[in-house]
């Protein structure tokens, strides 16, 4: 995603905007770029890559008076982050400028049909069709912009905020949405623009929020015009905002980590979208190797903490469903042995930030070694991206909490998906087993929403075991990897010491640190163990443990044996691991929080290791 910010009014644009930018690059942070129009109608145009703070140093120095203009810092979803495909997108003539936060679906009919009509594009994006679509409309029509705008949104398919302005008219500022949040602020003699009301509410709190396929003419010193795209006056519903600044960038939530958690219904429906249909998936990487993937020998997966988690689960995904082997190495370890690497060999570079120093110098070896390489990662254009042969972005949009959370799940995803697409042209799977769990995949974002009605219960339950000094965390199979993950979310927020276990293994050894004031979670869903864990299980209640069991709803075997319950949707036992992460990522955070720590800014920790 995205952020998209904009102003008319008495004073000067630039500063604005910029400030707007810094409240919004918690959506994307990829490039940044602004357009100011001055009053004598002139329009100056500057982007960069990288944050907003690289766009003001850009800007230092250049003309940028003006009382009208728009901004953008951008979220790459079409188009490396680069200066050309930053917002704003100027039309041939110069004439317009347009910035976007969504996607446009039809984009590439867009563009063919338009440069079959004479128009050249300079950038890769979907946008820079939308802002030349305007201006041939125009051309043809000779209509104002407000009218230009209107038929061009109707030859959209997807979800678009956008905001546009004209050179020569310094007065007018067009805006329309579809799918994508569009705030106006009505100030004193003054309008505001943006993705949410966090660039606004300091300037006034008087808000409208434009509906889907509508939108708004603002003119200097006129009364707000809102449209429906049919050119039907619209409703104008003016909201008084209470929330705070800090609190509108985390879309009403107390931390980024809780906002990232109750995203990933969203998040998951992102990184699905147009990759599962039908019981068929798509994924591009594959699609473009199979020969590749046909005759691979043996899988390395290289990542670190929460992707070195996924990457476990990645394991037994594609054994079980491409029968290929596979091994799962830290990647600070795997990048300085001797990996034994062949060329018909395959590794998993795993990262969500996709500047992992280790990760990216496991990839570096092994391309030396000759193997293929395979990025998975959540940045566009990140280091992994373009380190890699090929790969799949989890599209799950920024995460800015320090404990990954929408990552894993979307990490997860995209490797039942990647398992199952190559077992299928491996011949490994059957029919029947992709079209179950790839209807399971497609029901992932539902099935998490049901999840996320967990987090009252498991907010009461963290009262109980806030101030315990060490917890351990128990799964076996797909989600012995859960237990470690579970163990690792509370450790890095809440700093109480915690281990993730294989459940059998309790009895070499663990089974001794046992007593009543050791939590003991487990992992314990309807899955091919869920008979041994019962016994592992009861062996820690035999020694006096306490007990929380993370089940599949209607388990009427394991809730009687232990001290709490927390009931996850029934799901195929290789996506299981998705819905059991969800209450444990709750319970760290709930504990985290009643102990008062800094849940998004964890001490001695970053967002991205970039070194060793
Ligand atoms: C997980 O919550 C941590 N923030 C950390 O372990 C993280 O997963 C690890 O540093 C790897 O980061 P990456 O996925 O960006 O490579």
């Amino acid at each position: 995603m995205c952020g998209i910010v904009g102003y008319l009014g008495p004073r000067q644009a630039y500063g604005v905007l910029i400030k707007g930018l810094h409240r919004l690059e918690y959506r994307g942070y990829d490039s940044a770029g602004i357009a100011i129009e001055n009053t004598d109608g002139e329009l100056e145009v500057y982007k960069h890559r990288g944050k907003v703070a690289e766009l003001v140093a850009y800007c230092t120095g250049r003309k940028k008076e003006g009382t009208l203009g728009i901004a953008h810092t951008r979220w790459a979803t079409h188009g490396e982050p680069n200066e050309t495909n930053a917002h704003p997108h100027l039309s041939t003539s110069g004439r317009l400028a347009l910035v976007h936060n969504g996607t446009i679906e039809n984009f590439a009919a867009l563009r063919e049909a338009l440069t079959g009509r004479g128009c050249s594009f300079v950038s890769d994006t979907d946008t820079e069709v939308l802002v030349q679509l305007i201006e041939y409309i125009q051309a043809q029509t000779a209509c104002n912009l407000t009218e230009a705008v209107r038929l061009a949104l109707h030859e959209v398919i997807g979800a678009y905020a956008i905001a546009v302005i004209e050179k020569d008219s310094p007065h007018t500022l067009i805006t329309a949405r579809k799918s994508s949040p569009l705030a106006i602020g009505l100030g004193d003699g003054e309008y505001f623009i943006a993705s949410d009301a966090s660039p606004i509410v300091e300037f006034t709190n008087r808000v409208v929020y434009l509906n889907d396929d509508e939108m708004a003419v603002i003119r200097r010193g006129e009364p707000l015009e809102v449209y429906s795209l049919d050119a039907r006056p619209a409703d104008i519903a003016v909201k008084e905002l209470d929330l705070s600044v800090s609190q509108l960038e985390k879309g009403g939530f107390e931390h980024f980590m809780l906002k990232e958690i109750m995203e990933q219904p969203s998040a998951i429906r992102n990184c699905i979208r147009g990759r599962v249909a039908e019981g068929h998936i798509y994924l591009s990487g594959v699609e473009e190797n199979k020969e590749r993937f046909r005759n691979i020998r043996r899988i390395v997966i290289a990542a670190c903490g929460t992707s070195w988690h996924a990457s476990l689960i990645g394991k037994r995904l594609f054994q079980e469903l491409a029968e290929i082997p596979v091994t799962v190495e830290y990647a600070s370890e795997f990048r300085y042995s001797k990996t034994l690497l062949r060329p018909d060999d395959m590794v998993i570079a795993v990262s969500q930030s996709g500047e992992t120093a280790d990760t990216l110098e496991a990839m570096r070896l092994a391309r030396r070694s000759g193997a293929f390489v395979y990025g998975i990662c959540n940045v566009i254009g990140s280091s992994v991206s373009r380190a890699a042969d090929t790969g799949t972005y989890i599209h799950v949009g920024p995460e800015i909490g320090v404990a990954s959370t929408k990552a894993f799940t979307g990490q997860v995803t995209v490797l039942a998906m990647l398992a199952l697409s190559v077992g299928q042209l491996r011949g490994t799977v059957s029919d029947a087993q992709v079209t179950e769990i790839a209807r399971a995949i497609e029901r992932l974002p539902e099935l998490t929403e049901k999840t996320l009605k967990l987090d009252e219960a498991v907010r009461e339950l963290s009262l109980r075991f806030t101030f315990a000094r060490n917890f351990l965390y128990l799964g076996r199979g797909y989600n012995f990897p859960s237990a470690l993950e579970g163990a690792l979310k509370l450790k890095e927020i809440s700093y109480i010491h915690a281990e993730g276990y294989p459940a059998a293994e309790m009895k070499h050894g663990p089974i001794a640190l046992i007593d009543s004031d050791m939590p003991v979670i487990f992992i314990a869903p309807q899955d091919g163990l869920h008979e041994k864990i019962v016994s592992n299980i009861q062996q820690i209640k035999a020694r006096g443990g306490t007990v929380v069991a993370i089940v599949t709803e209607g388990d009427t075997v394991i809730p009687p044996m232990v001290d709490a319950v927390l009931e996850i949707p029934a799901v195929p036992e290789p996506l299981s691991p998705v819905l059991a992460a969800i209450p444990l990522q709750l319970l760290a955070y709930h504990i985290a929080v009643n102990k008062g720590c800094d849940v998004d800014m964890p001490r001695n920790l970053a967002k991205s290791v970039t070194v060793e």
